[in-house]
């Protein structure tokens, strides 16, 4: 059965405080997205993989493309919002369109640009989940504890640790399954809503089974994330 992958690229990375949107920056000289792209190259059972970025970065996008020789990659116009960069994906695998060389997938894996340590087992693990179940997702245990604060900015209630997950990345759906739910989808969601699965399971009537990931597959957020990636991208060269 045919497998795509979606990958939002189309943010400013405001929290990592540089200029560059964090999914160009360099590690090693080579920047930040294309160590993503090459993890899911790398799996042979990926057909197509479709890149949101911003128009702004379209060309620069193109450049990376080129001089690191990226394979199977199609790229459209990213959203204002995660989910509406998301959905530019999906609706440019859904639609035939007679010039495009994507076709719709029976699973679309979803997978942010900024995670380049994922691994073919977790990939095949959340499609072989996401095929009987309608969705599913990698997650991880948490390393604080999530608390509810007041209006006023006191604790409202805290959350049993042990009994909650991180989300993570990667994702994955029944194409139908998620095309559907972004299409049905209000505003709103595709505004403020931060979950696919849970997109997935409010207009999918389906399941989304969780998956355990491996710790690597967080998400380069800050500053200091670029050295953590750059060691752990060293360790594996070594
Ligand atoms: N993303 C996207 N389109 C947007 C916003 C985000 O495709 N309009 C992508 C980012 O490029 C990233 C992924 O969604 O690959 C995860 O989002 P996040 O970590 O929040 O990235 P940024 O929004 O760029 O960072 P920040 O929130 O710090 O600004
Ligand atoms: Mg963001």
């Amino acid at each position: 059965p045919a497998v795509a992958a979606v990958l939002p690229a189309g943010g400013s990375g405001e929290r990592m405080g540089v200029p560059t949107p964090k999914q160009f920056c360099p590690i090693l000289e080579r920047p930040l997205i294309s160590y993503t792209l090459q993890a899911l190259e790398r799996v042979c059972w990926i057909k197509d993989i479709v890149v949101a970025v911003t128009g702004e970065n379209m060309e620069a996008m193109k450049r990376i493309i080129q001089k690191y020789q990226h394979q199977r990659i199609s790229l459209v116009e990213a959203g204002v919002t995660r989910h509406r960069s998301i959905f530019n994906g999906l609706k440019a695998l859904a639609e035939d369109q007679p010039d495009s060389k994507l076709s719709k997938p029976e699973v679309v894996i979803i997978h942010d640009a900024v995670r380049p340590f994922v691994e073919e087992d977790v990939l095949l693990k959340v499609v072989t989940a996401a095929k009987e179940h309608g969705a599913a997702g990698a997650i991880r245990p948490l390393v604080s504890t999530v608390i509810s604060p007041s209006a006023d900015g006191c604790l409202d209630h805290s959350l049993e640790r042990a009994r909650h997950r991180a989300s993570e990345m990667p994702q994955a759906f029944l194409f139908d399954v998620i095309y559907e739910a972004y299409q049905q989808c209000s505003d709103y969601d595709l505004e403020f809503g931060t979950e696919c699965l849970q997109l997935a399971l409010k207009y999918g009537h389906i399941n989304a089974k969780l998956v355990e990931g491996s710790p690597d597959l967080w998400k380069v957020t800050y500053k200091r994330d670029l050295y953590a990636a750059e060691s752990i991208i060293k360790e594996r060269i070594s």
